[in-house]
């Protein structure tokens, strides 16, 4: 039985994690949206979180209120705008609005900016109407002269994260050239001592957490890259002057969906107010709208709450799992897999990939995906890429032989693919180079040999489908890891009217989404990876439309650490990818096999080591810390999660799991380098129910109390004390409720 049909089989358990997430929606206050006509502001209710936005005496709108739920509609009043100090900065300066034009004394980040074909640049909106329908609240807006008309879209999830969106409409005669267009801007409390967190890092060290004090002046974090990237990651928190912790204080905190070029600006102005704008990204931006025409900003998502940096982690992830990650996997664990990459590179071939997915199979893997290799002439970064056919060498029968033994297995197969790219020396290339990106007569960069596709062109983006629908119809695929491996130069399109050729940069990424929507609509088995050099396309835009993500080429244990907890402020375990690899690592580190296996049980397990050279001890070893995982991802991937010791800070880290119906409760110990004679701190739980009693199971004896069972109160109050020695030593302690 394929990991697909048991899965299909086991609808109980589907139906109880299903059954857990309502729960813990239906836990949740319920999500309102309202006008108040007399003070003429909208409110809108979610989770714990109230925003309100309302009309000031000049008819703009202005930004009122964003923190914890409130309930008096009592207390509000119309928000006025801010009177002027002095000349340099009249009222419209200072005044929170909340979605301007470049217009008027406005100095700014504006959320849009535009000129006309007249030659004027300057717009300046008005509130005009209002709609509220199924729970979204839409403001209409409008330039004082002109008709271009901008509508701000609302929507409060029950979780308390609000998505922003925004729409321009050009009603004029006359082109209107979008410069700039931002999603939304998002205002804390008036006053400075504010700190921004953010996620930046590279290849190979992804989403390393910076913290940093927000001063006068611009902040701007972004991707000019084609693609999220691997260098930032379009996710930010704030928190104020009186510093949150993990468990105390306000944090506001927000991502963009969008896999394109990005922007986060986050800015205090000279009078004090934090605001961070976010949206498409107006580098090398422009956007011609034709009478007509329009425009759809991506979505930004944000939530906030006073209770810390872990909850406001933990509302993210909650939020993601219902209503970001697609319905259609949502009561499905991630499955563990293999990954062919690290053992065997670009000589893959139907034999050792047969002895691989054996050997794989013994140790309870549920999805054998082979990674690049496996196509056109494909032996290294050189050549193929584009040729989505079996290379007839190392597949003489085409792919079945490998799928049916991998079946026959018991497990799903995968494919790696690269689609949106190319080799020069490839069949594809060969047919059509017009087909890449560039600017004509200028030289390409090429970047692991290989240029970009222009999927911005719809004949690109339906050939895109059609290869890939005939190899995931052919081979009756359930996986794809896909992948992208460089960034967008020379970023032309020149069969464009030149006004136009800039509308690549959003293009591209609408026409990708639209391929995956359509193969997955088409296929509803097939579930994705989101792959880009590790982790460069992890977004709340592709994590709409995919299962899982690669977290990072990285799979040194002890980086991954820092690089999981860092993922772990913006994006839910459910879809982090961790493989157990061999050692000496891609850092040249050696770590015991617990130790790597409890990094990678702390998200979507899966393997990666070389099998053929595991020993019989490795085997057995492995095949327990598999089947043990079995018994705790649904707490791990749908679950709680504190960060009780970073990584960042001393010689530990400790990670804690509870499930959401709060039956189970993992705890995951690390200790990096023992200074001598200084043993762990005492680690005090959370999340548990203090009256409870829950038993106590060490992985491997590590654990210094030795009692079987313990009450929550217990368990958090005095806390827990292990045993660890030396380097890299690493234990696991499960707690199960009995009561
Ligand atoms: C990228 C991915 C890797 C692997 C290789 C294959 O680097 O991040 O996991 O798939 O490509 O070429």
């Amino acid at each position: 039985m394929t990991y697909h049909e048991l899965y299909g089989k086991l609808v109980l358990l589907s139906a109880l994690v299903s059954l857990a997430l309502v729960t813990a929606a239906s836990a949740t206050e319920q999500v309102s949206v309202r006008y108040l006509p007399e003070a003429r502001l909208w409110i809108l209710d979610g989770g714990e979180v109230t925003y309100v936005v309302g009309v000031n005496e000049r008819n703009e709108l202005q930004h009122v209120y964003w923190g914890n739920r409130l309930w008096r509609d009592q207390d509000w009043r119309a928000p006025h705008s801010i009177p002027q100090w002095d000349g340099v900065d009249p009222s419209t300066n200072v005044t929170p609005e909340e979605y301007s034009g470049w217009g008027g004394a406005r100095f700014f980040e504006p959320s849009v900016k535009v000129s006309l074909a007249d030659g004027v640049r300057d717009l300046v909106l008005k509130y005009v109407s209002y709609e509220i329908h199924n729970g979204d609240l839409v403001l209409h807006t409008k330039d004082i002269r002109y008709d271009v008309a901008i509508d701000l879209d609302y929507h409060m999830y029950p979780e308390g994260v609000i998505r922003k969106q925004a729409t321009i409409r050009n009603n004029t005669g006359q082109v209107v050239t979008i410069e700039s267009m931002q999603s939304g801007t998002w205002y804390v409390p008036h006053g400075d001592g504010y700190r921004l967190s953010y996620l930046t890092g590279r290849w190979g060290t992804e989403t390393q957490l910076i913290q940093e004090e927000v001063h006068p002046g611009m902040k701007v974090i972004e991707s000019r890259r084609g693609v999220t990237s691997n260098q930032m990651n379009p996710w930010f928190a704030l928190d104020g002057p009186d510093r949150a912790t993990e468990d105390h204080g306000s944090v506001w905190f927000g991502a963009l969906g969008w896999s394109g070029n990005w922007k986060i600006t986050v800015e205090q102005t000279p009078d004090q107010q934090v605001r961070v704008t976010g949206g498409y990204n107006n580098f090398d931006f422009m956007y011609p709208l034709r009478p007509g025409g329009s425009l759809t900003t991506p979505p930004f998502y944000a939530g906030a709450t006073g209770k810390g940096f872990g909850e406001a982690s933990r509302v993210f992830h909650r939020f993601q799992n219902s209503e970001i990650l697609p319905r259609r996997s949502a009561g499905r664990p991630r499955p563990v897999l293999y990954n062919s990459w690290e053992a065997t590179g670009f000589n893959v071939d139907e034999a050792g990939q047969m002895v691989l997915a054996e050997k794989a199979a013994r140790l309870g893997v549920e999805r054998f995906v082979m990674d690049d290799g496996w196509f056109g002439e494909r032996n290294s970064s050189r050549a193929g890429l584009g040729d989505w056919i079996p290379n007839a060498q190392k597949f003489p029968n085409g792919l079945g032989p490998l799928i049916e033994r991998v079946k026959k297995l018991g497990m799903d197969f995968g494919l790696w693919v690269e689609p949106e790219m190319v080799n020069p020396d490839s069949n594809l290339y060969r047919e059509h180079p017009d087909w890449v990106i560039n600017f004509p007569g200028r030289p390409r960069t090429e970047a692991r040999n290989q240029l970009v596709l222009n999927v911005a062109r719809d004949d690109v983006k339906e050939y895109l489908f059609r290869v890939l629908d005939q190899l995931i119809s052919t081979n009756d695929l359930h996986f794809l890891k896909w992948d992208l491996n460089r960034h967008f130069t020379e970023p032309g399109w020149p069969e464009l009217p030149i006004a136009e050729q800039r509308t690549l940069w959003v293009q591209y990424t609408n026409n990708l989404y639209e391929i995956i929507d359509h193969l997955r609509s088409k296929h509803p088995n097939l579930e994705i990876e989101s792959c880009s050099s590790g982790g460069g396309r992890v977004d709340l835009g592709m994590l709409n439309r995919v299962e899982q993500v690669w977290t990072s080429d990285n799979t040194d244990a002890f980086d991954r650490l820092r690089i999981q907890e860092g993922f772990s402020y913006a994006y839910t375990p459910r879809i982090m990818m961790a493989w157990v690899t061999d050692v000496p690592s891609f850092n040249d580190r050696r770590t015991p096999l617990q130790y790597r296996f409890l990094v990678a049980m702390m998200g979507a397990l899966g393997i990666g080591g070389n099998l053929n050279k595991w020993s019989e001890e490795d085997f057995i070893q492995a095949s327990h810390m598999i089947s043990y995982y079995k018994s705790i991802r649904v707490t791990v991937q749908y679950g709680d999660l504190y960060r009780l010791f970073s990584p960042r800070q001393g010689s530990f880290t400790v990670n804690q799991y509870v499930a959401r119906d709060g039956k189970q409760a993992v705890l995951f110990v690390f200790q990096h380098a023992q200074q001598y004679g200084r043993a762990a701190p005492t680690i005090h739980l959370h999340g548990l129910d203090e009256r409870a009693i829950y038993h106590l199971k060490s992985l491997d004896g590590k654990l210094a109390e030795k009692m079987e069972t313990a009450s929550g109160a217990y368990l958090m109050h005095h806390g827990l004390t292990v045993e660890l020695k030396g380097d890299f030593d690493s234990t696991l302690v499960l707690m199960e409720r009995t009561n």
